[in-house]
């Protein structure tokens, strides 16, 4: 599979960033095209404006950078974020691609019946979390079950994926063994291509 890969953490030196590398080099064994969006040192605009909204118009046009954005999706077959866990949620530049790149028209559209109808033509979704909260909190407190609310059913599945596989690791700062076992785990997820 071809993949589009989503990162969203600004320090290169992060946990996430070796996450990302490790998933990337899996990729590489399996000889599995990619392309990566490190969004911060891409420097993606998340904030959706009103520029944005003329998707919502019939024929209203779309910023040239979401344009871009959509066809790098519509190139891959799989699509995967990278992202922490920021009070309890995707890093808003993270949040702002959704908002902006999952457009009206292209990620799904709404039918003369009032029905949403999905759009996305990916086959696979990879969802890889980080978090300092335990793992038996994060499953206590929601955490979890917000991601695969938020971004798994309501947002890839909402747009028409309906294979979407989630990890998301507790404890990252204080557990050497599960960041590398974690690190194991985005290769090996790599590696099945
Ligand atoms: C702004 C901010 C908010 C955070 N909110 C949470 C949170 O809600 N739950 C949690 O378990 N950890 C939270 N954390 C901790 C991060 O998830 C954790 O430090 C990160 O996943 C570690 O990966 P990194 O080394 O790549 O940054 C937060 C960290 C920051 C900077």
């Amino acid at each position: 599979m071809k993949w589009y890969v989503l990162l969203a953490h600004p320090n290169p030196k992060s946990f996430n960033h070796a996450v990302c590398r490790a998933f990337l080099d899996g990729l590489d064994e399996a000889g599995a095209p990619w392309t990566l969006n490190d969004l911060y040192a891409e420097g993606f605009d998340p904030v959706m404006g009103m520029a944005d909204f003329r998707q919502f118009v019939p024929g209203g046009r779309i910023p040239p950078d979401v344009l871009a954005e959509q066809a790098k999706v519509e190139n891959a077959d799989a699509l995967a974020m990278i992202y922490p866990v920021w009070w309890n949620e995707a890093p808003a530049i993270l949040k702002g691609w959704i908002d902006r790149v999952l457009s009206h028209g292209w990620a799904y559209e709404m039918t003369p019946d009032g029905d949403f109808r999905p759009m996305l033509r990916l086959r696979h979704a990879l969802v890889l979390n980080t978090a300092d909260q335990p793992a038996d909190l994060l499953e206590y407190s929601g955490v979890r079950g917000a991601a695969r609310l938020t971004k798994n059913r309501g947002t890839l599945g909402f747009c028409g994926v309906d294979s979407v596989e989630h990890y998301i690791l507790g404890s990252c700062s204080r557990d050497p063994e599960a960041r590398a076992a974690f690190l194991e785990k985005a290769r090996q997820l790599g590696r099945e291509g």
